[in-house]
């Protein structure tokens, strides 16, 4: 079928099961989500002719992951979203069971989208052979996408080199001076993970540039880095990586897959990102994954977007023909040798503030007016004379997600074990605090919570299957603390 035929094809059967899926409770009313059916990574994100444009692994056949075609979204303001036709489709011999993770970058004027093309080979013996290649596809719009005749205009990885050759995909591209580069994700020989960059003048020929950085079985840095970002974050540097199957330690990396950064130097003669930072997580909750970031020139920020899922959890809204939704916009900024992300300020624009309190708490309490689903509430704790305490968010008879804080263990814990349909379980991150304060801002949709702890210093992000019963919000003070509570509504 020809690539504009299968884009038809699909956006008609979206917009029939569109009706069914948007009738459903958990359906975000502020959050980045398909008009029905599957998504999963955030791709393509983009300034182009006065727009943010996001696409997305999409399938719009089903609620589970499929052969992937490239939704899009676009917004002038990062806060609201337009659906915009389906962008790509797995149509031809070098990408016919997916298009796959990639970006996005304009060039002379135009469009450019570099993806991974997916074949699989025959697997008739149980195997998992396969064939990725980077293709590109080009718009003078922003709105309809034709594949360029080149392709794949990435074929094949030198042989020489320790890199196993059927994981290579997820391309994030970046100019720097006169020339594009490419980060792309690979795997040893011995199965640990590894990115290569690609260096182009025009978009079209690229060249092998090095092995940018890689890891060795020893370091429980997962078998294969998907969806590698090189990031210029307020004058640092990092790779930001989604490896696959880092195994827990302690109660960290519990989830099956992990996103987070090294800190480093990127050496355009060489091509070799020097890490000089440990691998750190860029949220600690049960739902984060292949977080896309795109430097905004216009604004000097950078920014990112991640699939607030993961893969293989349970997702009940996949009985109601969608499935997967994406976090809220947020910023990078590196402090202390950190990397913070916080909520993007344009936000703001979507919420009300409902009401203000002030108040020394020191026994349960729930204010009247401070309830519901979607909202943004924004708290001050002053923990002098407390030794923490626990806050029970989307509460109905008998639902609650819990999370508290405790001086002594610094342990600050998110619990999903009453958080509704399918979900249970808990995360937990260290927080030293600043002086006795802490500041929570917590961003609740109908089936999902996003809490940035001081100023973006730890993430918690999850989705949840509540009722739509459960509104209530309820203070468990652990002592005396003086609270500052200020309630949003979205
Ligand atoms: C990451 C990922 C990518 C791949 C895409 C396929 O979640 O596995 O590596 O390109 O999803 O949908």
């Amino acid at each position: 079928m020809k690539h504009t035929e299968a884009l038809l094809k699909a956006e008609k059967f979206q917009q029939k099961m569109e009706k069914i899926a948007q009738n459903d409770y958990w359906r975000p009313q502020y959050h980045i989500a398909a008009p029905a059916n599957w998504i999963n990574d955030p791709n393509g994100f983009c300034f182009y002719k006065g727009e943010y444009h996001l696409f997305y692994q999409y399938h719009p056949y089903s609620s589970q992951w499929g052969p992937m075609h490239w939704g899009h979204v676009a917004s002038k303001d990062l806060a609201d979203w337009e659906h915009r036709p389906i962008a790509l489709a797995p149509t031809d011999e070098y990408d016919k069971d997916g298009c796959f993770s990639g970006s996005a970058i304009e060039k002379d004027g135009n469009l450019y989208l570099l993806y991974t093309g997916h074949v699989d080979l025959d697997n008739s013996n149980g195997g998992n052979d396969r064939i990725e290649t980077q293709c590109l596809a080009v718009s003078h719009d922003g709105l309809c996408f034709d594949k360029v005749e080149n392709n794949p205009v990435i074929k094949s990885l030198p042989e020489n080199l320790n890199i196993k050759t059927e994981h290579f995909r997820d391309p994030k591209v970046w100019k720097h001076g006169d020339w594009y580069y490419t980060v792309v994700g690979v795997q040893t020989k011995e199965k640990s993970g590894q990115v290569v960059v690609y260096k182009s003048q025009d978009l079209i020929n690229w060249e092998f540039l090095n092995i940018m950085a890689t890891s060795s079985v020893k370091e429980n840095l997962g078998f294969m880095w998907e969806c590698p970002n090189f990031a210029e974050v307020n004058g640092h540097e990092a790779l930001i990586l989604s490896p696959q199957g880092v195994k827990p330690e302690g109660n960290k990396f519990l989830n099956l897959h992990q996103s987070g950064y090294f800190l480093g130097k990127m050496d355009y003669q060489t091509g070799i990102f020097h890490r000089d930072s440990k691998f750190d997580l860029l949220d600690y909750g049960f739902d984060f994954y292949a977080p896309q970031i795109m430097q905004d020139e216009k604004n000097n920020r950078c920014l990112m977007i991640a699939w607030l899922d993961m893969w293989e959890s349970n997702m009940p809204e996949q009985e109601n023909h969608w499935a997967g939704m994406m976090s809220i916009p947020r910023v990078l900024e590196v402090k202390d040798n950190m990397i913070y992300s916080k909520p993007i300020e344009e936000l703001s624009k979507l919420y009300k503030l409902k009401i203000h309190h002030e108040q020394v708490i020191d026994d349960v309490i729930s204010f009247d007016d401070v309830n519901g689903d979607c909202y943004k509430l924004d708290i001050d704790f002053d923990l002098k004379n407390a030794q923490g305490f626990a806050l029970k968010l989307r509460v109905s008879a008998t639902e609650e997600t819990v999370i508290s804080y405790d001086k002594d263990t610094k342990k600050f814990k998110l619990n999903r074990d009453k958080s509704g349909c399918g979900v249970n379980g808990e995360r937990e991150v260290y927080i030293e605090p600043v002086g006795e304060k802490m500041n929570l801002q917590i961003f609740s949709d109908r089936s999902s919570l996003e809490i940035f702890i001081n100023d973006g210093q730890h993430v918690l992000s999850s989705r949840i299957y509540p009722s739509k019963e459960a509104k209530g919000i309820v203070f468990i003070p652990n002592g005396n603390i003086k609270t500052n509570v200020d309630f949003y509504e979205i």
